[in-house]
């Protein structure tokens, strides 16, 4: 953890369940833990109910996307007001699934990040290599690009988070070593700080990939690692409550 930074779990349900399993995994969440922030990203059409099941409760919720414009004809796409609308705070923009699957490039996120701010929704911005950029050493280059291109003026200030998730760790139960994770984060705080200045010292920044409650307070102890980017632990109340259980305090 970084000292002074209020830590963050936000669960990503990517495209499971449905809508009474959405809303019955809220309200298990709902008295959240605490001391620490608690997030909760369902697909879109779960997400207002989902909000609706967790007002007055220590749980925040998210999207997994937005587009760019604020409005028009985008068959399929939901604008960042829509969301702020149904009743998210947060969204999540450029997850490694977003970027191999529909082709989202490091511009397509800044677009969307900055519709995100101006309507009020605080941003979390994927990054991470893929195993073949890792294994080629390339890894904190790939995130120093992702960040270059996909972060934009104003995020820093407005509360915009960074999530570091390597793409192979990912659903898949592998995890980069600590000290590989302690590195990268480390990176991450220095890219941002020589950009944005001193403010940037309090940018959260979350570790995802294979985060499950028996590596939760291994990764969550390391410096510069502010929450975990939950996907698979976190369709699970018990594991995802477990997980931010497992915050040091
Ligand atoms: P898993 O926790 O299932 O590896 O997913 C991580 C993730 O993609 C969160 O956005």
């Amino acid at each position: 953890m970084t000292p002074g930074i209020r830590p963050l779990i936000a669960g990503n349900w990517k495209m499971h369940g449905t809508l009474r399993e959405a809303v019955q995994l809220a309200e298990a969440l709902r008295d959240g833990v605490e001391g620490v922030d608690l997030l909760v990203c369902p697909p879109f059409p779960h997400l207002h109910a989902v909000a609706v099941a967790l007002l007055g409760g220590r749980v925040a919720v998210g999207a997994q996307d937005c587009h760019a414009a604020q409005r028009g004809a985008h068959t399929g796409d939901v604008s960042a007001a829509m969301l702020r609308d149904a009743g998210a705070t947060h969204v999540i923009l450029g997850h490694s699934e977003r970027r191999t699957n529909h082709g989202e490039n490091d511009a397509a996120v800044l677009a969307k990040t900055e519709a995100a701010l101006a309507a009020g929704l605080l941003p979390i911005i994927c990054v991470g290599e893929t195993e073949a950029e890792r294994l080629a050493g390339l890894a904190e280059s790939v995130v120093e690009k992702q960040l270059s291109g996909s972060v934009p003026y104003g995020f820093v200030t407005a509360g915009g988070i960074i999530a570091y998730e390597p793409v192979w760790a990912i659903g898949t139960g592998r995890t980069p070593t600590e000290s590989d994770i302690a590195a990268i984060h480390a990176a991450i705080r220095r890219i941002l700080v020589a950009r944005f200045g001193p403010a940037a010292r309090t940018t959260r920044l979350l570790y995802g990939g294979s985060v499950k409650p028996a590596n939760a307070a291994a990764i969550l102890a390391l410096p510069e690692v502010d929450g975990a980017l939950v996907g698979g632990a976190s369709l699970v109340a018990a594991d995802f409550l477990a997980i931010a259980g497992a915050v040091p305090r």
